[in-house]
């Protein structure tokens, strides 16, 4: 098990496999009329979302659609497990405390000896994850990595709450990147504020001696006021996305594909307004996935790859926004 050879040249990373996993259970609106009050009409004005896939609890747990993901993501990048030096994982909603998700991944690929291990920044997350291994690699220390998002959302929504239960789905996505002479440097800006942090919260049920505590045990499912948080995004986004262009000096004309967490399709319509471009550049899959959380961003790429619309050398712009309140954004050459 040699650790990987560090080199002096700084090399940043480039996408070279995508992958994912969905549940192949499927929860329609209409079956959410059953369950609370509301309807298809209501959920597609507001939010876009038609369906969203649910895991089966005992089987799809967010490492097992973590490790899937991650094991078609090195078949599209024609990469070997071995080959890999570090796994990160972003996940939100982990089957286990520990070892970390990324651990399982190492696992279910079939690597031994890597680096490992799982940020947490709620939605943003796959982002911060991604940067991450960008910076080990622009360190001169990896040449290969595995970036993964993954999630089990629908075990922390309140089944009797319809401001949240017709919001979120599970699923999983992951990115092979490699060390690419070619690419120019990682460009990315991330922040957080905790002054709004209550606004989107979910306390760990693992505190038996709260358990009696008034209101303790609903705070353990996601609570959310949701037009503060849609009021965030639509401010926040659209400034880091302008501050990006400003800081990294490019066009946001240029821009071929804007990459926005998939929380609500009003949302990024609206984003798209703020900015000016055209609703087109705006690819989504939050009308049959639900907010996915990590997994929105690596799961649209992959799709995006599949229907054959990422084409090597376009500038993307990514962005996320979550609990904390955390909010990220890139500018990559795909
Ligand atoms: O990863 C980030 C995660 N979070 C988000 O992205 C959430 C961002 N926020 C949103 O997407 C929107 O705020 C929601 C879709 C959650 C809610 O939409 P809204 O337009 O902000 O609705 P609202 O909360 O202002 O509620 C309007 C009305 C209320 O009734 P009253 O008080 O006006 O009588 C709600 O009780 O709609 C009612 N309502 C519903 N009605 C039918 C709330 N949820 C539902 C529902 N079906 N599911």
């Amino acid at each position: 098990m040699a650790a990987t050879e560090y080199r002096e040249e700084q090399m940043t990373g480039r996408i070279t496999g995508l992958g994912s996993y969905l549940p192949e259970k499927l929860l329609t609106n209409d079956d959410l009329s059953g369950i609370v009050e509301t309807s298809d009409e209501w959920i597609m004005e507001r939010t876009g979302i038609k369906t969203r896939h649910i895991a089966d609890h005992m089987k799809e747990v967010p490492s097992y659609m973590g490790g899937i993901a991650a094991q078609r993501a090195l078949e599209d990048a024609g990469v070997s497990a071995s080959e890999i030096d570090l796994i990160v994982t972003a996940c939100s909603t982990p089957d286990k405390m520990f070892p970390s998700m990324a651990c399982y991944v190492q696992k279910a690929i079939g690597n031994d000896g890597c680096m490992c291990f799982d940020v947490s920044s709620a939605c943003p997350g796959w982002l911060v994850a991604f940067n991450t291994a960008q910076c080990f690699m622009e360190s001169g220390n990896i040449r290969k990595a595995l970036v993964v998002g993954t999630e089990c959302l629908s075990n922390y929504v309140d089944w009797t709450d319809r401001g949240t239960c017709i919001l979120f789905g599970d699923g999983a996505g992951a990115a092979v990147i490699e060390a690419d002479e070619t690419m120019p440097a990682n460009k990315f800006i991330m922040h957080a504020t905790s002054n709004k942090a209550e606004c989107l919260t979910c306390e760990s049920r693992m505190q038996p001696d709260r358990w009696e505590e008034e209101g303790f045990l609903k705070n353990t499912y996601f609570q959310m006021d949701g037009r503060d948080v849609f009021r965030f995004a639509v401010t926040e986004v659209p400034k880091i996305i302008k501050e990006l262009s400003a800081k990294y000096e490019f066009d946001l004309n240029d821009v071929d594909y804007f990459i926005l967490h998939q929380a609500n399709a009003r949302i990024i319509e609206t984003i798209a307004k703020r900015l000016g471009q055209d609703i087109e550049k705006f690819p989504m899959t939050v009308y049959d996935t639900g907010n996915i959380s990590t997994a929105s961003i690596p799961n649209l790429l992959d799709r995006m790859k599949k229907e054959g619309k990422l084409k090597k050398g376009q500038k993307i712009v990514m962005s996320s926004f979550g609990a904390g309140l955390t909010w990220a954004a890139n500018y990559i050459e795909y």
